[in-house]
C-alpha cells in the first residue's frame, strides 16, 4: 500500500464523496479527521506562518497548529450571537496567513453554513488571493458531514471555493472514532505530482505512515454507508426541551452532537463547576473561543439528558433564591 491508502479502498471514498472531478488521486487516507489536519496544516503552511481560525472553534485546533509550529490567529464572533463574523473575518488576515481553517457543520453549535455564508466567504478569499502569488488555502473539517437533521443540508465548500482541501472521518456518522480512519480531499486544482508526494511525506514523518489497513479494509465489505440518525435527532430533541425548560437559551442544532446554550451568569467557568460539582459534565465557551456559553454532548441515553436538565433546572432556582 502506498502511504496515500489502498487503491480500492480511495476508489471507493471518491465514489461516496461524488465531488466533481475527485477521482482516487485525490483522495488520501488518514488516521481520522485529526490526522488528516495534520497532514494539511503542515503541507500547505510552513512554521511561523498563520491559520485562521473561525471561531466558535473545536478546541484541539489550537493545538494542531501549535504542534505544526503554526500561529493560531482566531477571526472576530458576530455581535450577533456564537457565529463568526462573515462579513470581518478578513480583518484577522495578515501576509502571513496561509490556511483558513473552517468547520462546517460546526462543533459546538451544530450550526450548518448557509450558501449566503460559504460565498460570502469564497468571494472575499478569492479576492484575498487575486492579490497574492500563494493563494490561502481553505481547509474545511467536515467530521460531522454526514450528521446533519433535515431539512438543514450541508453544503460542501470545495463545490464553491478553490483552492479548498477537505478533512474528513469515519469518527462520527459510524461511530468509529477509535478505529482512527479518516481521509483528505483535494482540490481538482492541486497538481497532485507535487501534492501528494508532500502529504506522504508527512504521513511517515508524523510516524502514521497510513492509515490503520484493516479499518480501511473493512471499508470495502459495508453494505452500504447509510447512517440512521433517528436516536441522535430524537436525543437531540430531548436535549434541547431538557435545557431550554430548565429556562436556559438554547441553539437548536442543525448537525452534530452538541447542544449550545447561553450561561445564564457572565461567569461560565463558575456556572459549569456547579455543573460538573452536580455530576453534569459540560465544557465552557471559553475553549471554543465563545464566552458567555457552554456545550453539551446529546450523545447520550434520553434518561442521563433528562436528568441533566433537572439537573441544571434544580441549579438554576437554587440560584434565583
Ligand atoms: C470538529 C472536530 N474535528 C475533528 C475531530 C477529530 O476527529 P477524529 O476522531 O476523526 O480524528 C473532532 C472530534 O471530536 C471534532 O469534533
Amino acid at each position: 500500500m502506498s502511504n496515500a491508502g489502498y487503491l480500492p479502498v480511495r476508489e471507493l471514498v471518491a465514489h461516496h464523496a461524488s465531488l466533481p472531478d475527485v477521482d482516487a488521486s485525490r483522495i488520501i487516507m488518514t488516521a481520522g479527521a485529526a490526522g488528516a489536519l495534520a497532514l494539511a496544516l503542515r503541507t500547505f503552511a510552513d512554521p511561523g506562518e498563520e491559520v485562521l481560525v473561525l471561531p466558535p472553534y473545536f478546541p484541539e485546533y489550537v493545538g494542531y497548529c501549535r504542534a505544526a509550529r503554526l500561529k493560531p490567529v482566531f477571526a472576530p464572533l458576530s455581535n450577533a450571537g456564537p457565529y463568526f463574523d462573515v462579513g470581518r473575518f478578513q480583518e484577522a488576515i495578515s501576509g502571513r496567513t496561509r490556511i483558513v481553517l473552517l468547520n462546517t457543520p460546526v462543533n459546538p453549535t451544530g450550526h450548518v453554513l448557509s450558501e449566503q455564508e460559504l460565498s460570502t466567504l469564497a468571494d472575499t478569499l478569492d479576492e484575498t488571493n487575486r492579490r497574492r502569488r500563494r493563494p490561502i488555502v481553505l481547509v474545511v473539517d467536515e467530521v460531522y458531514h454526514r450528521v446533519v437533521f433535515g431539512p438543514a443540508a450541508h453544503l460542501c465548500p470545495l463545490l464553491q471555493h478553490h483552492p479548498t482541501v477537505l478533512a474528513r472521518s469515519f469518527s462520527k456518522d459510524f461511530g468509529l472514532a477509535g478505529e482512527r480512519l479518516g481521509y483528505l480531499v483535494l482540490d481538482p486544482l492541486f497538481d497532485t505530482r507535487v501534492v501528494v508526494p508532500g502529504i506522504e511525506h508527512w504521513q511517515r514523518a508524523l510516524g502514521f505512515v497510513n492509515a490503520p489497513a484493516t479499518a480501511q479494509r473493512a471499508l470495502l465489505h459495508l453494505a452500504d454507508w447509510r447512517v440512521d440518525l433517528q436516536p441522535l435527532r430524537r436525543a437531540r430533541e430531548e436535549a434541547y426541551a431538557a435545557f431550554s425548560s430548565a429556562g436556559l437559551d438554547v441553539l437548536m442544532p442543525d448537525a452534530g452532537l452538541y447542544i449550545f446554550a447561553r450561561t445564564p451568569t457572565t461567569d461560565s467557568g463558575a456556572f459549569v463547576a456547579a455543573l460538573a460539582s452536580g455530576g453534569i459534565f459540560v465544557v465552557a465557551g471559553e475553549s471554543f473561543g465563545a464566552p458567555g456559553w457552554f456545550r453539551a454532548c446529546f450523545a447520550r441515553k434520553l434518561e442521563v439528558i433528562r436528568a441533566a436538565g433537572v439537573g441544571v433546572a434544580r441549579l438554576l432556582d437554587r440560584e434565583a433564591h
